[in-house]
């Protein structure tokens, strides 16, 4: 399968200076509410996590309360759906394994709380899956009859067997609405974005830890001149 590459210019966490873009996030957060939580859970990822993203305590009450998650009927007391709390996890779509695979060609839609750890390539495969979706080549299936893609399955060369049971997820610019100041959701913004939103849920500390670098390297450079110059001056009168 093909190597995965990651969108034009990299991802703002990326890099030296890595940082987390918010408004991106954000985007992210809602091409996964309206997109992939139809099929993927985000089990890991609690409501009131959305603030570390710039959220408001309101928008993330209001948030969760849109979110129908498993609960207790206060009159029967029987198991039911109830509005989600901050406090609620994201729920997962399928009430368990056999209800997911009967609804996805027999597979299970992954958790995607830490996909972008448990896959090689992390949000780089994960953007280079959703825009990787093509015609399958004929020539290829000439050559490995295996490869053809069957009933219920999508060529990706991407995906490590080249035929996936999710359908292209992101298939129209404008799937999502974006709100004002953001850029157009083109299907690779979209995909993006998504990306940078599941790296996010899977390393919430990045970017923190990148920072605390930066002061232990200041701190070091710091304690080395420090040294350098008691050094100097401990041994000023020795010619
Ligand atoms: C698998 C992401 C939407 C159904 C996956 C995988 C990822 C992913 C990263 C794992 C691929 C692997 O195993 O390496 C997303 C994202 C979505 C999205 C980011 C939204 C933009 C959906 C939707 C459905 C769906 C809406 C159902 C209609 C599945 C299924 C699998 C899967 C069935 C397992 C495929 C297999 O193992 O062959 N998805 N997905 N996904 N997804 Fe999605």
């Amino acid at each position: 399968h093909e190597e995965a590459e990651g969108p034009e210019g990299g991802f703002a966490h990326e890099g030296l200076f890595a940082k987390w873009d918010y408004a991106q996030l954000q985007r992210g957060y809602q091409v996964y509410k309206e997109v992939c939580s139809a099929c993927h859970g985000l089990k890991q990822v609690a409501f009131r996590n959305l603030e570390e993203i710039g959220y408001t305590e309101g928008q993330v009450k209001a948030e969760a309360a849109a979110w129908q998650v498993p609960g207790i009927d206060g009159e029967t007391g029987e198991a039911t759906l109830v509005d989600g709390t901050p406090t609620d996890y994201f729920p997962s779509p399928y009430a368990n394994d056999i209800a997911a695979r009967a609804a996805n060609n027999n597979a299970i839609p992954p958790d995607l709380s830490l996909i972008t750890k448990s896959r090689h390539g992390g949000a780089d495969y994960v953007y280079a899956l959703l825009t990787g979706y093509r015609e399958q080549p004929a020539a290829l299936v000439e050559e490995f009859p295996g490869t053809k893609t069957a009933a219920g399955q999508y060529y990706n060369p991407v995906f490590h067997s080249l035929n996936i049971s999710m359908a292209p997820p992101l298939t129209s610019e404008g799937q999502v609405t974006f709100g004002p100041g953001n850029p157009d959701p083109t299907i690779d913004q979209m995909a993006e974005d998504v990306s940078a939103f599941l790296t996010w849920t899977a390393e919430p500390t990045l970017v923190k830890r990148r920072q605390t670098g930066w002061a232990f390297l200041a701190f070091l450079l710091f304690a080395t001149l420090l040294a350098y110059f008691s050094k100097k001056q401990v041994w000023s009168r020795v010619k």
